[in-house]
């Protein structure tokens, strides 16, 4: 008996019956779903995202050059040019620069001993207030255990550190090196997309070295030139250089290189766009960008000797982004599987509604399913 069914079985074929719903609400729903995943294939998929296409990311590598001189005229210093040798610190880093726009300068400081500048620990009256070897990270030197006077008035514990010791150290205003706003830099930079043995530089091939001499990086009039000014960077940022130079601060240069490679290699060249990445609220607390270093040398005595400079200044940061995509049949094949099987899902949909949502909804139950009662059957054969 059980054998005999399953070659029943075996022997059935099934084949689906087609059901044509001549109804206009699920036509047009059915036409209406039809049109959007025909218009999401053809406008979001291959339009938009490029569906056709294989992509790769870029790898960069960035070079830097500044170039400018400023004069200064301080009681200090007295007249100084300054070239970029003096304001780029240090000399090289990776994808970045550092232009130094103010400073406060300790000239002359050799290691010695001399009073602490006036605070609540360091201020005393007699040598009992001292403490010898004590130190603080927030002060200057290892005291002496001694009182010296710091001014006619006012006493303090002497130190042994680097002296004489940084007095003022508030940033001058306006910024010393406010010429910086004029100076230029060059930024090289190589960009490579591995996956197409694709290479190119932001130096495109129409220019020549007579126009990178005098070029100056403009949005309308010089697009391609890879020079910029310093004061242009910041202010097509909306910032204000001299503001800025005050303090200091970190902007971004951001270099966006977004390639078809189905057009040609012209096509495909870098878009600049500068953004300030510190907080630029001046009112916040610890504002700006600042840091010592020192210069060394050794006096007439023989005696090793040192220029503190606390400078502030500007830190262009150079981000590369980029993408690049080239037609391959492997992306091209997903897609269209992909968009297929999503016309598919139109009929699921459509189905749905029409067996559930729409008032002849039994009917056409009863038309798309037949049931073939087996009971009835078998009871005929088996009496
Ligand atoms: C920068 O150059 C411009 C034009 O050459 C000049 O007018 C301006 O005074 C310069 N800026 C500074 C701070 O010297």
């Amino acid at each position: 008996m059980a054998c005999s069914a399953v070659t029943r079985c075996f022997f059935d074929y099934f084949t689906p019956k087609i059901l044509v719903i001549q109804s206009k609400k699920v036509g047009a729903i059915n036409r209406l779903g039809q049109a959007l995943v025909i218009a999401y294939i053809v406008g979001y998929v291959c339009v938009l995202k490029k569906g056709y296409q294989d992509t790769d990311s870029v790898i960069s590598s960035v070079t830097i050059k500044v170039k400018g001189i400023a004069l200064t005229n301080t009681s200090d210093l007295g007249l100084r040019v300054w070239d970029e040798a003096d304001y780029i610190v240090p000399p090289q880093e990776e994808n970045s620069f550092f232009v130094l726009t103010n400073l406060n300068i300790t000239p002359n400081q050799t290691q010695s001993r001399c009073a602490e500048n006036p605070g609540n620990e360091t201020s005393c009256s007699s040598d009992q207030d001292c403490r010898r070897g004590f130190r603080d990270s927030r002060r200057n030197g290892v005291q002496t255990g001694r009182c010296v006077d710091f001014s006619r008035t006012e006493k303090t514990c002497e130190v042994f550190a680097w002296c004489p010791l940084e007095k003022d150290n508030s940033p001058p205003k306006p910024a010393m090196l406010a010429e910086a706003e004029n100076f230029t830099v060059l930024i090289k930079n190589n960009i490579r997309f591995p996956k197409f043995n694709f290479n190119k530089r932001n130096i495109l091939p129409h220019v020549n070295s007579s126009y990178l001499s005098h070029c100056v990086f403009n949005r309308t009039a010089d697009p391609d030139c890879p020079i910029f000014r310093l004061k242009d960077i910041v202010s097509e940022a909306n910032e204000d250089f001299q503001t800025m130079a005050v303090q200091g601060g970190v902007m971004g240069v951001q270099i966006h290189w977004h390639c078809n490679l189905d057009l040609s290699e012209k096509s495909c060249v870098p878009q600049y766009a500068f953004r300030r990445l510190d907080n630029k609220d001046p009112d916040n607390v610890a504002p700006g960008y600042n840091f010592r270093f020192a210069k060394y040398y050794t006096n007439a005595d023989g005696q090793e000797t040192r220029t503190l400079i606390k400078g502030y200044g500007i830190r262009f940061d150079v981000m590369v982004f980029g993408n690049a995509g080239k037609f391959n049949i492997i992306p091209t094949l997903l897609n269209i599987g992909a968009g297929l099987a999503l016309l598919g899902l139109v009929n699921v949909v459509c189905d749905w509604i029409s067996l559930t949502c729409m008032q002849k909804r039994h009917f056409y139950r009863e038309q798309k399913f037949t049931y073939v009662n087996d009971y009835e059957t078998l009871s005929n054969d088996v009496p």
